[in-house]
């Protein structure tokens, strides 16, 4: 099998994530043969996980089972919202390179803006957060950082400390549910978007337009969501526990869907909108 060398995108640091990445969680298990497979034969260099997931000790084992030089993939892990503030952030960093045996960490984002058990001043929190996530960045042990599931007021309140504008905003991004505003101030801001849940959790495998493409454009349906995201300049990561799935799932960079079309599926979250995934 000859694996199909992945697109990337330069965040505004310079560094290129690849468009198209694994996914990999808690919930709906975790299966390690297809990471591995992922990396060694299906041409995934993108592998997105989480302290939260639980599974990211065998993230760093399948990395060195597939053999697959460090410097070639691109690690995302998070920080789960319990640990937010300066030291714990610092320490939650160093166990996670910890459990996933690796010097450095490629992506690391804030995976929620809000804390557990509440705070009298969840702003500041974030302000101390983001002040150790840019220290991080500044030792050079994350080759770039982001927050994930945050608002513009989010980013708006970080504004007013920031040193440096994070660099990716990981958020549910599928044909049902697209945050308009928040991606135009992404983009203005130079923050790259990157989208999780692009099947919908297998909703979006149920929708006629989504049917009708994949019969036009020989595909499946699955590949059709993955491009839409893709044509669309969000990063993507498709989770999938199934050896077969994950190959199928990175054959996206051999068609492209027209126009007319991307419109036509760009307008479904109008009439149908469905977030999948509360705090
Ligand atoms: N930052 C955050 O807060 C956050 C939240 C949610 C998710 N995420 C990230 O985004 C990733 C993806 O999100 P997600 O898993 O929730 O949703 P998703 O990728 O939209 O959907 C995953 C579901 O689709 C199925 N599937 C995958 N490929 C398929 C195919 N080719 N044909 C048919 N079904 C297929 C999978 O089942 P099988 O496993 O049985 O194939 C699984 O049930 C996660 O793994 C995680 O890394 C981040």
């Amino acid at each position: 099998m000859t694996a199909p060398k992945t697109k990337t995108v330069r965040l505004s640091n310079g560094v290129k994530i690849p468009i198209l990445g694994l996914g990999t969680s808690h919930i709906g298990g975790y299966c390690h043969s297809t990471v591995v497979h992922a990396l060694k034969d299906c041409g995934y260099r993108l592998i997105d996980t989480a302290a939260r997931y639980k599974c990211e000790e065998a993230v760093g084992k399948a990395i060195r089972e597939s053999n697959v030089p460090r410097k070639d993939i691109f690690l995302t892990t998070k920080l789960w919202k319990s640990e937010l503030g300066y030291k714990k952030t610092i320490d939650a960093f160093s166990a996670s390179l910890q459990r996933l045996k690796v010097e450095y960490i490629d992506l690391y984002l804030i995976h929620w803006p809000v804390c557990p058990h509440g705070s009298n001043n969840v702003k500041s929190l974030r302000a101390e957060t983001w002040k150790a996530m840019e220290e991080l960045y500044k030792q050079g042990l994350c080759k770039a950082i982001g927050v994930s599931n945050f608002e513009v007021s989010h980013l708006r309140d970080l504004e007013e400390t920031w040193d440096i504008i994070p660099h990716v905003n990981q958020i549910e991004h599928h044909i049902y549910y697209r945050p308009m505003e928040l991606i135009q101030y992404c983009k203005d801001k130079g923050i790259c978007v990157e989208g999780y849940c692009p099947l919908s959790q297998g909703l979006a495998l149920e929708e006629p337009i989504i049917q009708e493409l994949a019969n036009k454009y020989k595909k499946t349906k699955s590949q059709i969501l993955i491009r839409w995201n893709i044509q669309n300049d969000v990063v993507t990561i498709p989770k999938t526990t199934k050896e077969s799935r994950v190959h199928e799932n990175f054959q996206v960079f051999d068609f492209e869907i027209h126009e007319e079309d991307m419109q036509r599926v760009n307008s479904i979250h109008k009439t149908k909108m469905k977030k999948l995934i509360l705090s």
